[in-house]
Formats: structure tokens, sequence, C-alpha cells
């Protein structure tokens, strides 16, 4: 089971899936938290679906005895940082992250030590020694507003991705050094297919996440977090939508606005999905199942990384319920 990262386990065809899961999750007093980028199945069935902001505010205040995160591998280490007396379940080990693994803590640790004087700000998209070494944790939803909170003349350091970093540079003017990494799912949109399919759609608003790549942020119409997107398309008068993010989300918008089209923005390489997060859809029905089971993959880190880790992600919490993110 550890080599493969999931407890490879066939399921009873004579059980029904979901009944058992409901059943587990009851009696073991467990929640199933998923992020917007699961399958629509894993979605419908979870306590609570939402953004990377959503699910550590969750993972802080359940009174749950285990998490369940239908989700990538940083975001289930976040809720242990949070929750450590908890027991935190993956169904995969392998559901990684290509923008957390652009940055590794070696390399990163001596970039931070040429920017002595700068405060350390760090998407959650990284793993938990990076976020021993930062100051204060964002998220796409609360990126810019805690920029924002800092004083104006504070030194920024921003980690790891480009995109979403120089992106907040633009809109806040702040004096901000960026680490070079990015998301492969976001920087594999394509602007001429995109533009291709405004064409064919011309009242389609263009919608985009931070962590696309300049030229698809530029021409979208808006731009924010899986939450801040999905909101928009149920507030906004528009018909129809091209969505640059991850597939995922387009499960909550049809459930939100059936009415309405939602169109998958497309990849450079047509050959490939690539708007699909490989390492998202490593998450299955059947997974959670065994992982409810067995109680395994469990997620541990060392007290002590989770003792340095805390720090910035608390204070990320503390400023969002601040400003009321
Ligand atoms: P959100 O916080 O906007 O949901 O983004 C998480 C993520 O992994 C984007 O690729
Ligand atoms: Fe990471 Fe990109 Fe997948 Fe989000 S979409 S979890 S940033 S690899």
């Amino acid at each position: 089971m550890e080599k493969k990262g999931f407890i490879d386990l066939d399921v009873d065809k004579s059980i029904d899936i979901i009944d058992e899961i409901n059943r587990m999750r009851k009696k073991k007093n467990a929640v199933i938290l998923a992020h917007f980028y699961q399958e629509g199945d894993i979605q419908d069935i979870a306590d609570f679906v939402g953004d990377s902001l959503g699910l550590s505010q969750q993972a802080a205040d359940t009174d749950a005895d285990i998490i369940l995160f239908a989700g990538v591998h940083f975001m289930a280490e976040t809720a242990k940082i949070l929750a450590p007396e908890k027991k935190i379940l993956i169904p995969d080990l392998q559901a990684g992250c290509s923008l957390a693994d652009s940055c590794p803590p070696k390399d990163f640790a001596a970039f931070k030590e040429r920017y002595p004087e700068h405060t350390v700000i760090s998407y959650v998209n990284t793993t938990a020694e990076i976020k021993a070494l930062t100051d204060i944790i964002c998220t796409s939803t609360n990126a810019l507003k805690i920029v924002e909170s800092l004083p104006e003349n504070e030194k920024i350091l921003f980690a790891p991705d480009r995109n979403l970093g120089n992106y907040i540079k633009s809109m806040t003017g702040r004096e901000m050094v960026i680490w070079d990494g990015a998301c492969h799912v976001h920087e594999e949109f394509s602007l001429e297919r995109i533009l291709e399919l405004k064409q064919q759609n011309p009242d389609a608003q263009i919608i985009a996440h931070p962590e696309c790549e300049k030229q698809i942020l530029i021409v979208a119409d808006h731009i924010g977090s899986t939450t801040s997107l999905l909101n928009y398309t149920i507030r906004h008068s528009g018909n129809s939508y091209i969505v640059a993010t991850e597939s995922g989300i387009l499960h909550q918008m049809r459930k939100a606005s059936p009415q309405k089209l939602f169109i998958p923005a497309p990849p450079k390489d047509s050959t490939c999905a690539c708007n699909d997060c490989e390492y998202m859809k490593l998450i299955t029905l059947k997974k959670i199942y065994n992982t409810l089971k067995y109680e395994l993959p469990e997620i541990t880190l060392e007290q002590d990384l989770m003792d340095k880790a805390r720090g910035s992600i608390v204070r990320m919490l503390e400023i969002s319920n601040r400003l009321q993110l």
C-alpha cells in the first residue's frame, strides 16, 4: 500500500459505496473536505466543498475526530498543522502539486537569506518546510488583501507562484521579489485557442485563476480564486463563460447556474487534457471508501516542523477573519 500511496483493495460489488461512506463517516465522526477541482461525484458527497482558504478554515474549526481530505497533499498537510490532534487522511499520498514541487526548501532557504529585510509571504500551495520559512501564508482568495494589509514600505518576498506574484505586484505596486515557480496546469492554457472560442462565443466572459500566465490574465474579464470565479458566474448577468482554471470547478458552476454555458479554456497541446490536474484526479470514490474503512493513508509530520509552520498559517487565518474574507 505505502508504495502505491493508496489502499489498492477492490470494493465488494454488493455494497452501495456511498451508503457505506455515509455510515462510516457518521460512526467514526469523520468529515470529508473536498476541493473544487475534485470529480463531481466526490464534491457531491463532501461535507464541505471549497477553495484552499475555505478548506483551511473548516479544518481549523471542525469538531470531527477524522478529516478525510479529498484534495492534494499540501492541503491535507495544512489541516494536520492546524489540527495536530486529529487524524488527517488523504486517499492517495501521490496527490501532489507541481507548484509546491517548484519550491524546494533548501533552495528557498538560500534564496530567502539574500533578502533578510523582506517579509516572506507564501502561497498555501507549498510544503510544510516552506511554511516554516514563511511569515504569512496566503491563498488566491486573500493574497491581494494580505499584501495590502502590510505597511506600504514593507518589502515582500513572495513564493512560489510567479504568475500570482506578478499579478499582485501589478495590482498593488508593492516592492516584491518573486520566486520563479508555477503550476503546470495553469501555464498550459492557450491564448490563441481561448481567443478562437471568444470569436465563436462573442458574448462569453473570459474568467481566469491568477495562477494563469500574464497573456491569459490580460484578456480576462474577471480574475480570482476558484470561489471568486464561481461567485462571479452566479452574480453576473451574462450567459456564457470561458473558464481558465482546472475543469473540476465547472461542476459547481453548472449546478449553481444550470441555464448558463460554461466552456473549459483549452490547453496549448490539443492532444492532452491539461486543464485537468492529474494530482487532484488521483482521488476516487473507491479510494475514499478504503481510506475511511482502514483509516489509511494518514498524514504524519514531525511535531517540531508543525510548530514552526503553524504561525504563518494562523497569521493568514487571523488576517482573513479580521478582513472577513
Ligand atoms: P484556490 O485556492 O483558488 O481554490 O486554488 C487552489 C489551487 O490549487 C489552484 O490551482
Ligand atoms: Fe497544484 Fe496546479 Fe494542481 Fe492546483 S492545479 S493543485 S496548483 S498542480
